[in-house]
């Protein structure tokens, strides 16, 4: 979701927190001589890696030769640019595989745009789609042909569903029973033939999980009083998901979710509820932008105090498994999570990645306190609830350093109003402010390279830092395009209580905002507001964007090497139609075909006015939030 500038087109009704963002005044420090200067201070990072690299340049890029891998890419890049159509690079075809309300089921009925109903759409693709998931059929297999697909559906436009083109505020209850069922989560069986994806309709695997689906809390915060609710009385069941973004696979087969943005579902007074400086550091004010509350108390928190507590969370689902009860990970901490990703590390052990999806806000890494056991599916089933959580701190000097969110340690305890980990669990951004982790510029997806192991931060920008709150990693005031952080775990130690780190690249045009890539950036391959990731199984890094048409061209797709000589040297490689943002890259298992999502195309239309019929373009059809798959026509390996 677009969360930042006051020039974004619905940035009114995202609610921001603003009671971490520092009041005093942006000094008058030229921008150019600040960024200049950090990168300056950067350069004897080089030391620590052993990486030679130009003093002027915060990326770090080896030289020796013989560190070269092959990235094997070698697709001829598309230019910037605007339009109402999706591009990819000559020699691939771009599909679109399902769009908002294509029937998932044998019974589904027929999309109709005139003639919304809940029901309907409870049996639909949902709206928005962002994180995409693949996982082969059958179970424990790398098929590339015959798997399944996860989807979140983050949030609705209802300007954009209904005709006549509402206001939010202005839904009618079966209006916001259609909303309600256009978010959450989508799983499809889907099949590859002849290089061409079709939706399997009659599978037993497909499902649509929505805010009401019923789900069970696990992990510290279990059964805890704090989310006891007059709905959910146990702390332990709770409805739905929704505000989800994006996510990961695990290699045991499940789906995680990351519920980001929900503080703008809960209608009420938040000052007065028992949880209000729970809900101020979440930038809960209790003027929802949906109004699912007034209708329903599970989103209302003068009649639900506890309400919101129940979301913030990671998701976990079974999705070879369409009965099982989704579990809310509370382990993981309560947070706007953009994501999740896992990694196994060097002692079996799970580490998961998670960033904290808001301006001044936080990397965080979970570590099970048991081993992966890859012989056993079940034994990994609830991995997750059992183990560390902690804060990353970056230092100037190249080093970071995890501290554990644990209760009794660091002063998280009775002295700063924390009586149990499940406190800590619920109030986790208190927690890191305590232990004094970095604040950096809105983290996004937080994966692991498979092929070096580093783990690679997606932040999309801040344009709040001040100019006396930079530091190395967030190196710009005013940060309008982000930038891509490198983290390197010593040995390849992911359970590491230091790592080291490296700007990867400075995203944002070269010429004017000191954007920096490898030397040899083609025009058309510097990109902005970089937000999800993926990687191929030669370790090139995939950045997918939500932003760039502050810049003037369209979000989309741009890949770049991490290794060798082309390290952060990013090209153009596929483009959405125009005020779409481009959400959920991932590859199938053989890399010959990429999966994607375009989100909100046409945002800043209406139904009544809409500025694109992407994908359908039929006069009776607004645009629609769909699904891509990308492949080559030789069907070869995407990049090559
Ligand atoms: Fe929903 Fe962090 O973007
Ligand atoms: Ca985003
Ligand atoms: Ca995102
Ligand atoms: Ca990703």
């Amino acid at each position: 979701m677009t969360v930042l500038d006051k020039q974004a087109p619905h940035s009114n009704w995202i609610i921001e927190d603003q009671d971490d963002i520092p009041s005093s005044p942006v000094s008058g420090d030229n921008f150019f001589d600040v960024v200049e200067r950090r990168i300056n201070r950067r350069g004897f990072l080089k030391n620590i890696t052993s990486l030679a690299a130009t003093a002027a340049l915060p990326v770090s890029i080896p030289s020796f030769a013989s560190e070269r891998k092959a990235s094997g890419l070698s697709f001829t890049e598309i230019a910037h640019g605007q339009d109402d159509h999706v591009h990819v690079p000559e020699g691939y075809v771009a599909d679109v595989l399902i769009r908002w309300g294509d029937p998932i089921f044998a019974d589904s009925p027929v999309f109709d745009i005139q003639n919304l109903t809940a029901a309907a759409q409870e049996k639909q693709f949902g709206y928005n789609n962002d994180f995409v998931g693949f996982l082969p059929l059958p179970l424990n297999s790398t098929n590339s042909d015959h798997g399944l697909l996860a989807v979140n559906h983050e949030y609705t436009l209802p300007k954009l569903m209904h005709s006549g083109s509402p206001k939010n505020g202005a839904l009618t209850q079966s209006q916001v029973d259609i909303d309600i069922a256009a978010h959450g989560m989508s799983i499809v069986e889907v099949k590859r033939s002849d290089n061409k994806w079709t939706v399997i309709r009659d599978s037993k695997y497909n499902r649509r999980i929505t805010p009401k689906t019923p789900m069970q809390f696990y992990g510290a915060a279990a059964g805890n009083d704090r989310l006891k609710t007059a709905m959910f009385a146990d702390g332990i069941a709770t409805g739905g998901t929704f505000g989800n973004c994006a996510g990961g696979v695990t290699p045991w087969g499940t789906v995680l979710t990351g519920e980001e943005n929900i503080q703008g579902y809960f209608l009420g007074d938040s000052q007065n509820a028992k949880e209000a400086e729970n809900h101020k550091r979440f930038g809960l004010d209790g003027k929802a932008r949906y109004i699912w509350g007034k209708y329903y108390d599970q989103w209302n928190i003068d009649k639900n105090p506890a309400a919101a507590l129940h979301g913030g969370w990671i998701v976990e689902i079974d999705p070879y498994d369409p009965t099982s009860t989704p579990k809310k990970r509370t382990s993981l901490g309560r947070l706007k999570h953009e994501g999740c990703n896992v990694h196994i590390n060097t002692d079996g052990r799970v580490v998961a990645y998670t960033g904290d999806d808001q301006r001044f806000e936080y990397v965080y890494k979970f570590v099970s306190e048991q081993k992966y056991n890859p012989d056993n599916r079940a034994a990994n089933m609830d991995i997750l609830d059992k183990g560390t959580l902690s804060v990353a701190n970056f230092q100037d000097d190249g080093s970071l350093t995890w501290h554990p969110l644990t209760y009794g340690e660091n002063s998280l305890d009775q002295s700063n109003g924390f009586h149990s980990q499940a406190d800590i669990m619920l109030d986790a951004r208190k927690a890191a402010d305590i232990v004094g982790a970095t604040q950096m510029d809105r983290p996004e997806d937080v994966e692991v390279n498979p092929v070096n192991g580093n783990v690679y931060i997606m932040l999309t920008n801040n344009s709040k830092r001040r100019v006396d709150q930079i530091n190395a990693a967030n190196p710009r005031a005013k940060n309008k395009s982000g930038q891509i952080i490198e983290m390197i775990p010593p040995n390849g130690d992911h359970a590491a209580e230091t790592f080291t780190w490296e700007m990867l690249l400075i995203a944002g045009n070269p010429e004017t905002e000191a954007g920096k890539y490898h030397d040899n950036i083609s025009p058309n391959g510097w990109l902005a507001d970089p937000d999800n990731c993926a990687f191929d199984n030669r370790g090139n890094l995939w950045i997918a964007t939500d932003g760039a048409y502050k810049d003037g061209f369209a979000d989309g797709v741009w890949v770049c090497p991490i290794d060798g000589d082309e390290r952060a040297l990013t090209q153009h490689f596929l483009r959405t139609p125009h005020q779409a943002e481009l959400c959920g890259p991932c590859f199938t298992p053989d890399n010959k075909t990429f999966f994607c999502a375009v989100q909100h195309p046409g945002e800043k239309g209406t139904f009544d006015k809409p500025t694109t019929r992407w994908p359908d373009f039929n006069d009776n059809m607004p645009p629609r939030p769909s699904l891509l798959t990308v492949t080559k026509k030789d069907g070869g390996v995407i990049g090559s």
